[in-house]
C-alpha cells in the first residue's frame, strides 16, 4: 500500500496552499466581497427567553417602503432548519424559545439606516416561564421541548455493570461540569445570498459544509437542486461554530435577497456573533467506579448529560461522541454509560471541535486522579494498569486491531516532561510558597470520522480532474478555514499522481463545481476524504497507463501530454472515488455497540502549572502534547493543530467563561469574555509517534479535534497536585480557586465508599 512507501510531498512541510494570498492580503472574505447593488441585512431577535409573540409593530417615523421586510410568512417552502430534527423554525412563528431567536428580518441598502429599522420594530410577548438547568429540565415539571424535554438520549453497554458492585474492592465516585464555550474564529459568521426566479439561490460565505447549507436553502425555498448554489468564501476559522450556524445565516440573507430583488450581505459583528451563534455544551457528568485489589477497572457506571438549548440542533452528535468517548481509552469489561440532551431555553448549543468529547473526557480524565487518591495509587500507575491495548475491546465493545501504543505515549510523555522528578521537587517546595505548582497528565483518544455508520450513509464523492488548460485538481466539499485542508489534499493529490505540489490546486468549494464529499467536520478530512483523494489520483494514473501511453516513470510534462491524449479521446480527464468502509466494520446504533470509529488517535498530555496563592490565578507554564494519529501528512500543519487545540483547551480550563442572564449572554464582548493570549500560552512541546493506518490518507488518522480533548483535565488534574484541592469544574476561574483556597479548607477527601 501506498501509506508505506517512501513520499516527496507526503510528510514534506510544504508552504500553505492558500497562505500567500492570506498573507498579501488577496484572499477574499466574505466581507470583502460587494456586489453591484447590494442591500444589507439584519435580523430584528427575541428579547425573551420563551412565550408568545402578541404583536410585531413597525415606528410609523421609518419610511418602511425603503426597507424589505421578511417574516415567518414569507417562507416560500418549508419554515425550518433541519438538520437531524424538523424543530428549528428558519423564523419564529408565533411562538419564541429562547433569546435572541430570529423573528423579523430587514434589508435596507445604508447600513446606518438599516441599524435604526431594527431599532424600530416593536415585538410584544407573552413570556412563558423557561429553563434555564439541566436539573430543571430533567425534572419535568415543564416541558419546553417535545414531550418530555430530552433532545436525544443513548445507553451504552458492555458487560454487567450490576454484578460488578459485589466484587469490587473500592468504589469511586465523582461528578463533573464544564461550561460552555465560544469558538472565537477570527471571522465572525457571514453570508451574501442572491435570488432569482430563474437561477433559484446561490449563496456565498464563510462556512464548513456547502452541501449543508445547499440543503437547508432547497428545504427553505422548496427549490430542486438545479437551483440552488453554495460558494463557501475564505473562511477565518470555524472550529465547528460554521458546521451548523451557516445555513440558518444563508436563508436569512436569501429570503431577504428574495423580497428586495437585490444581493444580500449578512455579517455578524463580534457582539452579535457571541450573543445569537452556538456553543459547545455545557455538561454534567457523574462516575462510579469500581475496582478490584490490584488497581484495575471492574465496572464504570457514567451518566452523562448536556444542556441542549432550545432547539435540537447537533445535540444528538455531540452527545453521540460523549458517549463513546466517556469511558477513556481504559480496558474494563462492565461499563455503561447514560447520556442525555436536555432541552433549555438557551441559545441552541452546536458543534464545536471535538463534539461532546473533551466534555466527557474532561469528566473521565479528572476522575482517574480522584480514583487513583481514592485507592492510594499513582495517577501515572493507574492509568498504565488500565490502557487499552491491541487486541482488547473498548466501551462499545470495539476490538482494537491495529496498533495502540499509549504505554510509548506515555512514557515519552513522562521523559520529556521530566514529570516524576518536578512533581517530587514541587511537593518538596510548595508549603513554603505562595507559588504552588504541579503536574498534571491525561490519556486519551479520538474516534476519526463519522460515527458508526455515519461515513457510509454520507456516502463521499471525492477526486482529481484535469482542465483542459492542464490544471490538475482537487475535487471535493471539503474547506479550507486554516487548519490545512487545500494543503494536504494536495499533497496527497501530487504525490499520488507523481506530479509537483505546485502542479495542482482545489476547484473552487462551490456545490456546481464539486462533488459531495461530505462536511469538513469530526476529524474526517486527512483520513477518509484523503483517503478518496489519494484513490482516485491513483486510479487516475492507472488510467492513463491503460487508456493514454503514459510510461512508467514519467515527467510532469509527459504526465500533461498524456491527459491530453485522454481528453482527445474521452473528452475529459477525471477520476472519481466513493467511500468504501474498511471491511470488518460493523455497528449496532440500536444498542450503540460495534466498531464506533474506523480509527482512534492516541495521546497523552501533560501540563506544568502554577497557582499564585496571593493572586488566585493559575498559569500553565510549560505543556507536553505526545500522539499518534497514523502518518503525519505536514509537520508544521499537524503541529499547528495540536498548538491551537491545547491553546483552546487551556482557554476552556481556565479562562472562557460564558455568563448568561435570564437567558442571555452578558459577556458577549472579547473584553470580558476572556481567551488565552500569547501572554497566557505556554511553551508547547508537541511529539508525533507516527503509526500509518492503511484506510486513511497515506495513512493519516484525524488530527483537528483530538487537541481539545486532553489539556482541560491535564490542567485541572495539576492544580490538584499544586493545591491538594481536586477542582470539579470548569471554566476554574480565579474566583473559583480563591473560593476554595481562601478558606483554608481541608483537602477534600475524594469519596471513596
Ligand atoms: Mo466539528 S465539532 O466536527 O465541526
Amino acid at each position: 500500500m501506498s501509506s508505506n512507501a517512501t513520499t516527496r510531498i507526503v510528510g514534506a512541510p510544504v508552504p500553505r496552499k492558500e497562505g500567500i494570498n492570506k498573507l498579501l492580503g488577496r484572499a477574499q472574505y466574505v466581507d470583502d466581497i460587494e456586489r453591484d447593488g447590494m442591500w444589507h441585512g439584519a435580523a430584528v431577535r427575541s428579547a425573551i427567553p420563551r412565550g408568545t409573540i402578541r404583536s410585531i409593530t413597525y415606528d410609523p417615523r421609518i419610511d418602511w417602503s425603503e426597507l424589505a421586510v421578511v417574516t415567518a410568512a414569507d417562507v416560500p417552502g418549508e419554515n425550518c432548519i433541519q438538520l437531524k430534527v424538523a424543530d428549528q423554525p428558519c423564523l419564529a412563528d408565533g411562538k419564541v424559545n429562547h433569546c435572541e431567536e430570529p423573528i423579523v428580518l430587514l434589508a435596507h441598502p445604508d447600513k446606518h439606516k438599516l441599524g435604526q429599522a431594527v431599532a424600530a420594530v416593536r415585538i410584544e410577548y407573552d413570556p412563558l416561564p423557561p429553563v434555564f438547568t439541566i436539573e430543571e429540565s430533567e425534572r419535568q415539571d415543564r416541558i419546553v421541548w417535545g414531550e418530555n424535554n430530552l433532545l436525544e438520549s443513548f445507553l451504552l453497554e458492555k458487560g454487567d455493570v450490576d454484578a460488578a458492585w459485589a466484587e469490587a474492592r473500592q468504589i469511586v465516585e465523582g461528578e463533573y461540569r464544564t461550561g460552555a464555550q465560544e469558538h472565537l474564529y477570527i471571522e465572525n459568521n457571514g453570508m451574501i445570498a442572491e435570488y432569482s426566479a430563474e437561477n433559484g439561490v446561490t449563496a456565498w460565505g464563510s462556512l464548513q459544509c456547502p452541501y449543508y447549507v445547499f440543503k437547508a436553502l432547497r428545504g427553505v425555498f422548496g427549490l430542486p437542486e438545479e437551483k440552488v448554489r453554495v460558494v463557501q468564501t475564505e473562511t477565518g476559522g470555524a472550529f465547528g461554530g460554521k458546521e451548523d450556524y451557516p445555513s440558518i445565516l444563508a436563508c436569512h440573507a436569501a429570503l431577504l435577497a428574495m423580497k428586495c430583488g437585490h444581493p444580500v450581505k449578512m455579517v455578524y459583528d463580534r457582539m452579535e456573533d457571541l450573543a445569537v451563534t452556538t456553543k459547545r455544551h455545557p455538561s454534567r457528568v457523574r462516575h462510579r467506579t469500581a475496582l478490584n485489589g490490584e488497581g484495575k477497572l471492574l465496572a464504570m457506571e457514567i451518566d452523562l448529560a448536556t444542556d441542549g438549548g432550545a432547539y435540537a440542533t447537533l445535540s444528538s452528535t455531540v452527545l453521540s461522541r460523549a458517549t463513546l468517548h466517556a469511558a477513556g481509552p481504559y480496558a474494563c469489561p462492565n461499563v455503561r454509560v447514560r447520556a442525555r440532551s436536555w432541552a433549555t431555553n438557551h441559545v441552541p448549543y452546536g458543534a464545536f471541535r471535538g463534539f461532546g468529547a473533551p466534555q466527557a473526557i474532561f469528566a473521565m480524565e479528572r476522575h482517574m486522579d480522584e480514583v487513583a487518591a481514592a485507592i492510594g495509587l499513582d495517577p501515572v500507575e493507574l492509568r498504565r494498569r488500565n490502557f487499552l491495548h491491541q487486541g482488547d475491546t473498548n466501551a462499545s465493545e470495539q476490538l482494537m486491531r491495529e496498533p495502540v501504543i499509549l504505554d510509548r505515549l506515555l512514557d515519552r510523555a513522562l521523559a520529556e516532561s521530566d514529570y516524576h522528578a518536578k512533581r517530587a521537587r514541587f511537593s518538596r517546595e510548595n508549603p513554603a510558597r505562595t507559588v504552588k505548582r504541579g503536574m498534571g497528565i491525561a490519556a486519551f483518544y479520538h474516534g476519526s470520522g463519522f460515527t458508526g455508520s455515519g461515513e457510509v450513509y454520507l456516502n463521499s464523492l471525492a477526486g482529481v480532474d484535469v482542465t483542459p488548460a492542464g490544471q490538475v485538481r482537487v475535487l471535493v466539499s471539503n474547506t479550507e478555514f486554516g487548519q490545512g485542508t487545500n494543503t494536504i489534499l494536495t499533497q496527497i493529490a501530487a504525490e499520488a499522481l507523481g506530479v509537483d505540489y505546485s502542479d495542482v490546486a482545489m476547484a473552487a468549494p462551490d456545490t456546481a463545481m464539486v462533488p459531495n464529499s461530505g462536511p469538513t467536520v469530526a476529524s474526517r478530512t486527512s483520513m477518509v476524504v484523503g483517503r478518496l483523494v489519494e484513490r482516485a489520483s491513483l486510479q487516475l494514473v492507472a488510467m492513463l497507463r491503460e487508456h493514454a501511453g503514459l510510461g512508467a516513470g514519467y515527467t510532469r510534462d509527459e504526465f500533461l501530454a498524456a491527459c491530453e491524449r485522454q481528453r482527445a479521446a474521452h473528452g475529459e480527464v477525471r477520476s472519481l472515488c466513493r467511500y468504501e468502509a474498511p471491511p470488518g466494520i460493523s455497528w449496532d446504533d440500536e444498542n450503540y455497540h460495534g466498531e464506533a470509529y474506523g480509527a482512534y488517535a492516541w495521546a497523552v498530555y501533560v501540563a506544568q502549572v502554577a497557582v499564585d496563592m496571593v493572586t488566585y490565578s493559575a498559569e500553565v507554564e510549560e505543556f507536553w502534547a505526545v500522539q499518534e494519529v497514523g502518518r503525519v501528512l505536514n509537520p508544521v500543519l499537524a503541529a499547528g493543530q495540536i498548538e491551537g487545540g491545547v491553546a483552546q483547551g487551556i482557554g476552556y480550563a481556565l479562562y472562557e467563561k460564558v455568563v448568561v442572564e435570564n437567558g442571555r449572554m452578558a459577556n458577549n464582548q472579547m473584553t470580558n469574555y476572556i481567551m488565552p493570549t500569547a501572554e497566557d500560552v505556554p511553551p508547547i512541546h508537541v511529539y508525533f509517534e507516527e503509526i500509518p493506518f492503511h484506510h486513511g490518507g497515506f495513512g493519516a488518522k484525524g488530527i483537528g479535534e483530538l487537541p481539545h480533548d486532553g489539556p482541560a483535565p491535564a490542567i485541572v488534574n495539576a492544580i490538584r497536585d499544586a493545591t491538594g484541592i481536586g477542582f470539579r469544574a470548569i471554566p476554574l476561574l480565579p474566583e473559583d480557586l480563591f473560593a476554595r483556597l481562601a478558606s483554608q479548607e481541608s483537602v477534600e477527601e475524594p469519596a471513596a465508599l
